[in-house]
């Protein structure tokens, strides 16, 4: 790779969104696809990213909300960058789609400060890189655990708690996950606002639902590490249901994990934020997964198969 490029992962969530959000654990696999960046010397700071066709100069105000706010998280990151630093253009490209859970806000974000710090020739630690790509995602998302910020540095296979470094599982046998997108646009930041009201309308109810999530997660880990993946399908269902008690999944998600699990999909739930976006299924190797896939294809679903080790 040239010294001027970087790279974000996108990932999925196997157990634990929102609750994450509130202190619980979360278990999250990095996917090949992510988001490239390159940046190059310029007049002013600007960004482009493709195939969104949007290009926006951290100094000008963008009349579009969703551009702005992608303006104001990348003027976030322009500032933070070393004093007397010189003026860049980063061109990204998204491998994901946004607004689909799979973490390409926080992928773009990682893509683009790790190519300012190569063309500026700043040697970063991950720590560091995930710290900026924070307060650019304080900018889309109000209130961010912090996992999409890690994973896109960090990648792998791991347990999050907010405020805690990322903890690597290692599975005991290879996951075949089926990622597909419901092509609902989901808002990860009015998502998070929804559960964050629900909280506190009534936070002992919330709690308890957050703790039998954490309940999951923890199971789920165990799960994972032992191979044992009937037992983790049983906790994606469940997962998902508790889940739907916070209203997060839409009738499409749910048809879509209905046909997956009649696909004999072990388990199937939403991924990240919900309200649309992309769910997850998991199936017993990965020629089944790609037949569940195939069969959401056909339903007018993209559909592709990750391998997590
Ligand atoms: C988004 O990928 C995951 C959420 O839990 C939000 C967050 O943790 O910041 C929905």
């Amino acid at each position: 790779m040239a010294g001027t490029e970087g790279t974000g992962h996108g990932k999925i969530i196997l157990l634990g969104e929102h609750a994450v959000v509130f202190g619980r654990p979360a278990l999250a696999a990095a996917i090949p696809r992510g988001c490239r960046a390159e940046a190059t010397f310029a007049a002013e700071n600007r960004l482009s990213v493709s195939p969104w066709g949007v290009h926006v100069r951290a100094d000008q105000a963008e009349p579009e909300p969703d551009r702005e706010l992608l303006r104001r998280a990348f003027a976030e990151v322009c500032q933070r960058l070393p004093e007397g630093s010189r003026a860049l253009c980063v061109e990204a490209v998204m491998e994901i789609p946004g607004g689909a859970g799979l973490g390409g806000s926080a992928a773009l974000s990682v893509a683009a400060i790790r190519a300012c710090h190569a063309a500026l020739g700043v040697s970063a630690s991950d720590d560091e890189v995930i710290a900026l790509s924070l307060a650019w995602e304080r900018v889309f998302h109000g209130n961010p655990s912090g996992i999409d910020s890690a994973m896109a540095t960090r990648g792998g296979l791991a347990l999050y708690r907010r405020g805690e470094p990322l903890a690597p599982v290692s599975a005991g046998g290879a996951l075949a996950l089926v990622v597909a997108n419901s092509g609902e646009h989901g808002s990860t930041h009015a998502m998070v606002a929804s559960v964050g009201r629900q909280h506190a309308r009534d936070p002992i109810k919330t709690d308890q639902i957050f703790d039998a999530i954490a309940a999951v997660v923890q199971n789920g880990k165990t799960a994972i590490e032992a191979g044992e993946h009937a037992r983790l399908g049983q906790l994606m269902d469940l997962n998902q249901t508790l889940l739907n008690t916070l209203m997060l999944s839409t009738s499409t998600l749910e048809a879509m994990c209905q046909a997956a699990r009649a696909a004999g999909a072990l388990g199937a739930k939403l991924t990240g934020g919900g309200g649309g976006g992309c769910m997850i299924a998991l199936g017993r190797d990965a020629a089944h997964a790609e037949v569940i896939a195939e069969g959401l294809r056909t339903r007018g679903h993209d559909a592709f198969v990750v391998e997590v080790t």
